[in-house]
């Protein structure tokens, strides 16, 4: 149990006391400001409304009542009600004992378990990965290495885009090509990109092209064998290229957590079908259509969600709900968070309405669409190359070395050409993911190499340094892995920091409940600069120190550095000894 649920069962069995509801929100939350205490305990105000008393007094009353002498050295009401709790060291020594000892650093065990299904990343194949995928990609990442280290049973799934309409004019384009005379080795080989902006061009300018690249997506979705061939060896290179990318980045994906788009097609039919004899989608010009009034606009008109086209065509919509049923039902899973960019809300709002409706997804399982926002320039406009065209994944991840290496170089005099090569992967590779990670997830936010990149504020190569910085002082105090000793928080400074490293599985909560990786980076970043300050304030390794104080200090340290490299971990991010 971390403290802020200590807190919460004590603050009930108060609430219990003095006549209010089992249920009452206790609202404990971590203080924010160290006059403020440790934790606040801000319940009372609601309360005392629901029983329209007056709060000061309901919070003395709870106060009165409260069994906080163990763990509380202060406990205080401020303003209209706030209860302010400040914790004994001796009591947070005593926790921070068992989490040093700990291998889950003081992390609780999952007592329920889930089996949660994490769809990211998820490219449109056919075209390389764009930045547009990054953040899908190492979001979602950031969130299954967090579910996995609770101990949440996790199936990645990345729901690529192998079945759209943009294969017809691929396959039409390579049907001409290979009639014209070139092999199929050469076009596998050559950029894809490219081929693909050529049959973009043809679909839009060329008479007749567009009509020919349907009819070959109806080949293809009916099971045309020679139509299929050609469709993979789109899918062959492209994933290839993908993978690529992921190896890159440091992510979790592999093969066999490729479960396109295609996978759900003999779905398809007997879903539509059923929906379509109960009602529930209903024939329109043509088309099969469920019309939603729960997200009716303010004309009343519903909304349509459309499942099959006129001509017989399903769509990206179709795929969802069969991924609902295939999910819910066959996997049988708690819980399935998707991460796409926020422009997709409605229609994941539409898949989750039109699936309960059904029974495709069952009441048991919990259906969370994630959004976030968009890569912006430094020019706050959506990030484009200087000629406006999309910038490639795979290049801007080289760049990032690149940039990172001349840092690097200006920095550090020791380390071999090999070493900093290494290091400059670590820290290029880690800002970029960091920078991401680090804003909250749903707003828009603007790419600066200068501010990923710094070694000032929350940054990753801020915290990889932090990390050698620690990993130094382990160095020279000359330590064993097996070392221990006896904590003692005598310093503010030790006491905060005790506070913040026994804070992370209240953090990690958060994380994974919201599915917001940010707020590990914050916390990674208070660790970091508390671990500074406290350095700077309490000498470990200088000369005439006492040595079970030295002992003590250099046990926090060892628990800062292993919660710094498992954070870090949890974000896809590697450290070094030495940088
Ligand atoms: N391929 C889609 C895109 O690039 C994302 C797919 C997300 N997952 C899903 N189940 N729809 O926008």
């Amino acid at each position: 149990m971390n403290i802020k649920q200590l807190l919460a069962a004590k603050t009930q069995a108060a609430m219990i006391k003095v006549g209010l509801p089992a249920d009452t929100n206790t609202a404990v939350t971590q203080s924010t400001k160290v006059e403020f205490g440790d934790y606040q305990i801000n319940g009372a105000m609601a309360a005392a409304k629901l029983l329209k008393t007056n709060p000061r007094a309901l919070a003395q009353q709870l106060v009165d009542v409260l069994e906080l002498a163990d763990i509380a050295d202060k406990v205080e009401i401020a303003g209209p009600g706030f209860i302010n709790v400040t914790l004994k060291p001796d009591w947070l020594a005593t926790q921070l004992q068992q989490a040093v000892a700990d291998p889950r650093l003081g992390v609780s065990a999952n007592t329920a378990p889930q089996t949660v299904v994490v769809d990211y990343s998820a490219p449109n194949l056919a075209k390389e990965m764009h930045v547009g995928h990054l953040r899908s990609t190492i979001i979602g990442d950031a969130v299954v290495r967090a579910l996995e280290f609770w101990g949440d049973t996790v199936i990645r799934q990345n729901h690529m885009g192998d079945w759209g309409t943009q294969f017809g004019m691929l396959i039409a384009h390579l049907e001409d090509k290979l009639a014209a005379g070139v092999d199929l080795e050469t076009v596998a080989l050559a950029d894809l990109e490219d081929f693909y902006r050529e049959a973009k061009k043809r679909f839009d300018d060329e008479a007749g092209f567009a009509d020919k690249s349907r009819d070959y997506v109806v080949k293809l979705q009916g099971g045309d064998a020679h139509c299929q061939k050609l469709w993979q060896l789109f899918i062959d290179t492209s994933v290839k290229h993908s993978e690529e990318v992921y190896r890159t980045l440091n992510v979790t994906l592999g093969h066999d957590h490729i479960k396109p788009e295609s996978a759900y097609n003999p779905m398809l039919q007997p879903i539509v079908d059923d929906l379509k004899a109960r009602g529930i989608a209903v024939e329109d010009q043509g088309a099969l259509v469920v019309f939603l009034h729960e997200l009716a606009d303010k004309e009343g008109n519903p909304s349509p969600f459309i499942i099959q086209k006129t001509g017989g065509g399903f769509l990206y919509a179709t795929t969802d709900l069969a991924a609902c049923q295939y999910r819910s039902h066959e996997l049988n899973v708690d819980r399935i968070i998707i991460f796409t960019d926020a422009r997709q809300a409605l229609h994941f709002k539409q898949v989750e309405l039109v699936a309960r409706k059904a029974g495709l997804l069952r009441a048991e399982t919990a259906y969370e669409h994630c959004p976030f926002g968009t890569m912006m320039g430094e020019d706050g406009k959506p990030f484009k190359t200087r000629t406006g065209g999309t910038v490639k994944l795979a290049e801007l991840l080289e760049e990032a070395v690149v940039r990172a290496e001349a840092v690097v170089k200006g920095k550090s005099t020791e380390l071999s050409a090999e070493e900093i090569a290494e290091v400059a992967r670590k820290v290029g590779i880690g800002a970029v993911k960091f920078a991401d990670l680090s804003k909250n997830r749903t707003s828009d936010y603007i790419f600066s190499w200068d501010a990923m990149l710094s070694f000032e504020g929350a940054t990753a190569p801020y915290l990889q340094y932090a990390y050698t910085r620690v990993s130094s002082i382990l160095r020279r105090a000359g330590i064993s892995d097996s070392f221990s000793a006896t904590l003692q928080l005598a310093e503010l400074q030790e006491k905060q920091l005790a506070l913040k490293v026994l804070q992370f599985e209240e953090t990690l909560q958060q994380v994974m409940k919201d599915a917001q990786p940010n707020l590990l980076c914050n916390y990674l970043y208070e660790l970091a600069s508390q671990y500074m300050s406290f350095y700077e304030a309490c000498p470990i390794l200088k000369e005439g120190i006492e040595p079970a104080l030295r002992d003590s200090r250099l046990m926090l340290s060892i628990m800062v550095a292993k919660l710094l490299a498992k954070g870090l971990d949890l974000l896809g991010i590697d450290v070094m000894e030495r940088m």
